[in-house]
């Protein structure tokens, strides 16, 4: 079993509904986790996810908040193992979308996970078990009706985590990415209301598992990914999107039939 007791994992965006499986495969391995996020009542749900969990209201935008972050997890905590950049924003219009709507995106997504990893560098220096996790996506790769601003971020953040892991390695720092799937989410709640059957229907078609993913199985891969299980892998990315990657533009249904129809 994953074992990431007496280690500290900051997760951004820790708040959301995704993230909460996040969090709970985190608290499962045995891990501390400082949720950092601008969600005050996903923090607090958050916080109920396990004793070891501690909201620290933060915005990733802002250096000094950042700074105070880390410095909480410090004080309580007395060290920085683990970073999860997870946080993200979906501000998107495609072509329309303004210079300063490209400058936000990029900003949350990309940039702030940058500076996040810079205040906690130096305490992953210090630990013998230091490892960071990248949230990218599916729509790093593919072409998305109306979407310009996210997939770049997401294909940005791809590349990040190879510099990141090729700079950071000499200090024993690995450094991955995973690519969710569709995966049971806020949004997908909201815009369902709650239909979890509803939502695995749209997204059967694309996913080989016929299915969205849940946030505690891509918390799996997390969890494994910064624990010692996985010291061979570093500079990666991890499909955690129940086959969608591994699908072609002909899907999962034999195309050639609908040739002799
Ligand atoms: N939902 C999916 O199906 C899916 C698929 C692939 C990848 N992902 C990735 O998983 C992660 C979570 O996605 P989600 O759908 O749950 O998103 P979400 O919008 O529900 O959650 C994002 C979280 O980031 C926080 N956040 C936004 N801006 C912030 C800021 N400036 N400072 C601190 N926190 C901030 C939000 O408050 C929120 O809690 C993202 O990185 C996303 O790209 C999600």
């Amino acid at each position: 079993m994953t074992d990431l007791t007496h280690r500290t994992a900051i997760v951004t965006g820790g708040a959301t509904l995704l993230a909460h499986g996040v969090v709970g495969a985190l608290v499962k391995a045995g891990a501390n986790v400082v949720v950092a996020d601008i969600d005050e009542p996903g923090g607090a749900a958050a916080e109920k996810i396990g004793k070891n969990v501690v909201f620290v209201k933060t915005d990733i935008t802002d250096d000094a908040a950042i700074r105070a972050m880390v410095d909480t997890a410090v004080q309580r905590f007395g060290g920085v193992d683990i970073v999860v950049n997870l946080a993200a924003i979906y501000l998107d219009e495609g072509f329309a979308s303004p210079r300063a709507d490209w400058l936000t995106a990029l900003n949350v997504n990309v940039v702030s996970m940058v500076e996040v990893v810079r205040a906690a560098y130096p305490h992953l220096k210090a630990s013998k078990h230091a490892a960071i996790v990248n949230f990218t996506s599916i729509s790093s790769k593919v072409a998305q009706t109306g979407r310009w601003l996210y997939p770049t971020s997401k294909a940005a953040i791809a590349q990040l985590t190879r510099s990141m892991a090729m700079d950071f390695a000499p200090d024993g720092i690995r450094v991955n990415s995973v690519s969710p799937g569709w995966t049971w989410s806020k949004i997908m709640d909201t815009l369902t209301h709650g239909n979890r059957a509803k939502t695995d229907a749209v997204a059967a078609p694309f996913h080989l598992t016929g299915r969205v993913g849940d946030g505690a199985e891509v918390g799996n891969v997390v969890a494994f990914l910064v624990s010692d299980d996985a010291s061979v892998v570093t500079g990666a990315d991890w499909a955690a999107d129940g086959g969608y990657s591994a699908m072609g533009p002909e899907q999962a249904a034999p195309a050639i039939p609908k040739l002799m129809d």
